[in-house]
């Protein structure tokens, strides 16, 4: 049913046909939930990359969807007020949400203003309320970046949030970054319909060819998997350099 349009993996040759034609994939991809199931839930990535992405959605798709339909959660969060230049929920306001027709109740932030603990357990209490019953949620669509590192969300090389089953979202304290975040666990991700992982630029292009090798000890986003689901790369050239 869905994905009729996107294949696994799309090579642009500059970062504007990246955005341009990832930002009209995915509208076709939430047109497809919202007419054939009524609802599209849709997860938002964190970072700088998607910033781009969100604003070419919301210049040139905005009164493309029924946003009444769409229901908009993160993947992670930094723990820094909604306010914040590093909030995750921010960027997307700046670049999306503010363009959109979309009703707040629609809007499921991580509180990134509360305590690391408090954020998690809260965002956790809000999916299970939403995805009442469910051993995880499925997601119909959950967009990831990834850190040069291979990181992704807020799963990073060594973190043993990686291996955690029994919760849905989890803080995270990063020694390297000296901040706290809030991020999906694998299991949640993995259970999603439609994985779409964003990335451009050269500094991607080496931890992109290792995961694309089947090189993935200790790096999270290898363990990206959709159990019941697709798994898509959109990248532009520069970030896909490393992938014989
Ligand atoms: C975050 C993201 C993180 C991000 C990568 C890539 O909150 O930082 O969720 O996983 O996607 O770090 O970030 P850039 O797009 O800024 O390179």
């Amino acid at each position: 049913m869905e994905n009729a349009l996107i294949e696994p993996v799309k090579i642009f040759d500059t970062e504007d046909a990246l955005y341009r034609y990832t930002a009209r994939d995915i509208i076709l991809l939430i047109n497809e939930f919202t007419s054939k199931k009524g609802t599209c839930t849709l997860v938002l990535s964190g970072g700088k990359t998607p910033a781009n992405l969100f604003r070419k959605i919301g210049t040139d798709f905005a009164d493309k969807v029924d946003w009444d339909k769409v229901y908009i959660f993160w993947g992670d969060e930094r723990c820094v007020p909604m306010d914040d230049e590093y909030s995750n929920y921010n960027t997307a306001y700046n670049s999306l949400i503010a363009s959109i027709n979309i009703p707040n109740r629609n809007i499921f932030r991580i509180h990134g203003e509360l305590s690391p603990k408090d954020a998690a357990d809260k965002y956790e209490e809000t999916l299970k309320t939403f995805f009442t019953g469910e051993k995880y949620p499925s997601f119909n669509i959950m967009l990831l970046g990834l850190g040069s590192d291979g990181h992704t969300a807020s799963l990073f090389p060594g973190s043993s949030v990686i291996d955690i089953k029994d919760k849905w979202v989890s803080e995270y304290y990063s020694e390297n970054l000296d901040s706290w975040r809030v991020t999906l666990t694998l299991p949640v991700i993995n259970n999603s319909r439609n994985i779409i992982f964003l990335a451009c630029g050269e500094k991607k292009s080496s931890i992109i060819g290792k995961i694309f090798k089947g090189d993935i000890d200790n790096i999270p986003a290898g363990k990206v998997n959709p159990k019941d689901g697709k798994l898509y790369w959109y990248l532009d050239k520069k970030a896909a350099g490393g992938i014989r």
